[in-house]
């Protein structure tokens, strides 16, 4: 099975967010990470395949401002509805991240995938999603990968990962 948005609007629209086997209710090494990096105040993130982590809040707090994308219109309205007034501040982008942008997108200093990537696992996908990391990140930006290892789960959420 593809990673569709089928597959991903069933999954957020039948479990709450901390029975996702992927749920965090915080952030710890993500924002380790990212705390490293200078002038995170103010900066733009891009969060692939964001879903409805609590990464969001704790960016937000930490005054960056956010592009989130999803495939899964479940997964976003979710966050939105969370949010409240903040969501309207954010830049919000439905679609596979493998598929060209259909709207123009502000260029962004950070570039955080939490395990998306490994979802494409054809090459097509995979050239497409890094043609949109590239045509996003401003020079000297950075891009964070938190994927599965090549010796851990072969499957998540039912699907094959690369
Ligand atoms: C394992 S969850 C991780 C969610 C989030 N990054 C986190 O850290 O909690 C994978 C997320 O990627 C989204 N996703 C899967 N394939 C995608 C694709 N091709 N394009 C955009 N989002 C995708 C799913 O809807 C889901 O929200």
């Amino acid at each position: 099975m593809n990673s569709s948005s089928e597959h991903w609007d069933a999954i957020f629209s039948h479990a709450e967010d901390s029975k996702l086997g992927w749920y965090e209710k915080e952030s710890t090494q993500t924002l380790k990470l990212l705390n490293q990096i200078p002038n995170l105040e103010g900066s733009v993130a891009f969060l692939p395949g964001s879903g409805t982590s609590v990464l969001i809040e704790e960016l937000l707090s930490k005054g960056v401002n956010l592009v989130l994308n999803d495939i899964s219109v479940e997964a976003l309205n979710r966050v939105k509805e969370r949010l409240g007034d903040k969501s309207e501040k954010i830049t919000w982008i439905c679609q596979d991240i493998a598929q060209p942008f259909q709207d123009s997108i502000p260029n962004v200093d950070l570039w955080v995938d939490r395990a998306v990537l490994h979802f494409l696992t054809n090459e097509n996908d995979i050239k497409g999603y890094f043609n949109n990391l590239k045509s996003l990140m401003k020079i000297g930006g950075y891009a964070l990968f938190a994927e599965f290892s090549k010796t851990g789960a072969r499957k998540c959420a039912g699907l094959k990962l690369h």
